[in-house]
């Protein structure tokens, strides 16, 4: 049988690196290379000819090194190409094209995202980020004066924002709890959300991975939590899906939003929210949906006229995260974490904010140096070395978030720790 790698080698395509553009069997032939392999996900995450080829699925500006991807990721081109084809179709004739063809194929993209979750279809939509998915939760519960809903102080800003403007606006109360840092056991996070709950508590915001610090909460504790008390819990998936590898059954949750732009390396502007068909009807959308849309997943969508090629590129996205694999991706993105962390740990101003006691960090992690200002770090990583980390600076703790993807190199990583180590032994440039 001819396989598609024999068939596109006998094209006699051009291969030249800088060339992209011009070989649109690319991002397929690259589908090809990561095909399953013997190797475990650790032996493989040392594999450098594996990771060489997933870094050419992507083109990204290797005049820096990029290790913000927890902020927003590229995308691969394949992905890239596949919204660019759907702009254009969409232009062509966009009241014919947009809402008669491609806003049925949405549909596709829904099962499939279903399927990658182990949910029904009916229980996803489809939003533009996390902020909008998580929205909908936070503001479509209906509350009274009085009300208490939990989060942290580590919580996503946005999301503590929009519980705050509801404070303001319906005199509900914010009540919102400090957890360590770094935080090495589960049991004290899920002691500290039970001791924060009282009688008054009508919603626990509790965030899968914080953003500030890479650090995974137990997530499944904290939901059992909240369905013993009746409590119904927001799980912000937003750094968790397709980066930590877990069974989302296991959580049990019934509300659950992430971004797809992050580590699903999904087209910017994606996001999926979870809601568990039996709490569809008393959850409000953000906009008002149609009649008759009370029990459906659909309602959450009813946003107005919107580029729709971009949610469908997650099809795409999907493709290129199944054939890699999450294990893979999980382990390779802890193997560039532990790379650095080790080159860098010996040296006794090291600190880490992040645990990395196995389960409680994927592959982002958080340090500061003893005596040196975090922010200022920050901006010489990226001034004289064009290395784009993320300076963070909480009222508990300050350091500077690194989150490299799967399109790093060893040579990136190295670079940074040359860059770090060389503020260790001389200090900031004055
Ligand atoms: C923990 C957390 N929640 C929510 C968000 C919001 O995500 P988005 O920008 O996709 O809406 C972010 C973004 O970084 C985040 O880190």
């Amino acid at each position: 049988m001819t396989t598609r790698r024999a068939f596109l080698g006998a094209l006699a395509l051009p291969t030249v690196g800088s060339a992209s553009a011009l070989d649109p069997f690319r991002g397929l032939r690259v589908l090809d290379e990561l095909s399953p392999r013997d190797a475990s996900p650790e032996e493989l995450a040392r594999d450098e000819d594996f990771w060489g080829a997933v870094a050419s699925a992507f083109d990204v500006d290797r005049g820096l090194v990029n290790f913000n991807n927890g902020g927003v990721s590229p995308a691969p081109r394949l992905v890239v190409d596949a919204v660019k084809r759907h702009i254009d179709r969409a232009n062509e004739a966009p009241a014919y094209n947009m809402w008669r063809l491609m806003q049925p194929q949405k549909e596709a993209v829904r099962q499939a995202l279903a399927r990658v979750m182990g949910v029904s279809a009916d229980e996803v939509a489809i939003t533009r980020n996390a902020s909008e998915g998580l929205q909908t939760c936070q503001f479509g519960i209906d509350l009274e004066a009085g009300d208490e809903v939990l989060c942290t102080d580590q919580d996503y800003p946005r999301m503590r924002n929009t519980f705050a403007q509801r404070a303001a606006r319906e005199g509900i109360v914010v009540r919102q709890f400090k957890i360590p840092t770094p935080c090495n056991d589960p049991a004290e996070i899920v002691a500290l959300y039970r001791a924060h709950m009282t009688d008054r508590t009508r919603i626990v915001l509790v965030s899968h991975v914080i953003n500030l610090t890479g650090q995974v909460l137990p997530v499944k504790e904290v939901v059992a939590l909240g369905r013993e008390r009746g409590v119904p819990v927001i799980v912000d998936g937003a750094h968790a899906f397709a980066h930590l590898d877990f069974d989302f059954a296991d959580l049990d949750c019934d509300y659950y939003a992430t971004s797809l732009h992050k580590w699903l390396f999904a087209p910017i502007g994606t996001g999926m929210l979870y809601v568990r068909k039996e709490r569809i009807r008393d959850l409000w959308p953000l906009m008002a949906g149609n009649p008759g849309q009370e029990d459906d997943i659909r309602k959450f969508e009813e946003i107005g006229t919107h580029p729709v090629g971009v949610p469908l590129g997650v099809a795409e996205a999907l493709v290129f995260h199944e054939r890699l694999g999450a294990a893979r991706k999980l382990a390779r993105l802890v193997h560039l974490r532990d790379r650095w962390i080790h080159a860098l740990r010996g040296d006794e101003r090291f600190r880490l904010n992040t645990s990395l006691v196995p389960g409680m960090a994927g592959g982002i992690a958080n340090f500061r140096i003893e005596g040196i200002d975090s922010q200022a770090l920050g901006r010489h990583l990226l001034a004289k070395h064009r290395i784009i980390t993320t300076p963070i600076v909480h009222e508990d703790f300050e350091g500077i978030r690194v989150s490299p993807s799967v399109y790093a190199t060893l040579g990136e990583v190295d670079r940074f720790v040359a860059a770090v180590q060389d503020v260790l032994d001389h200090g900031l440039p004055a």
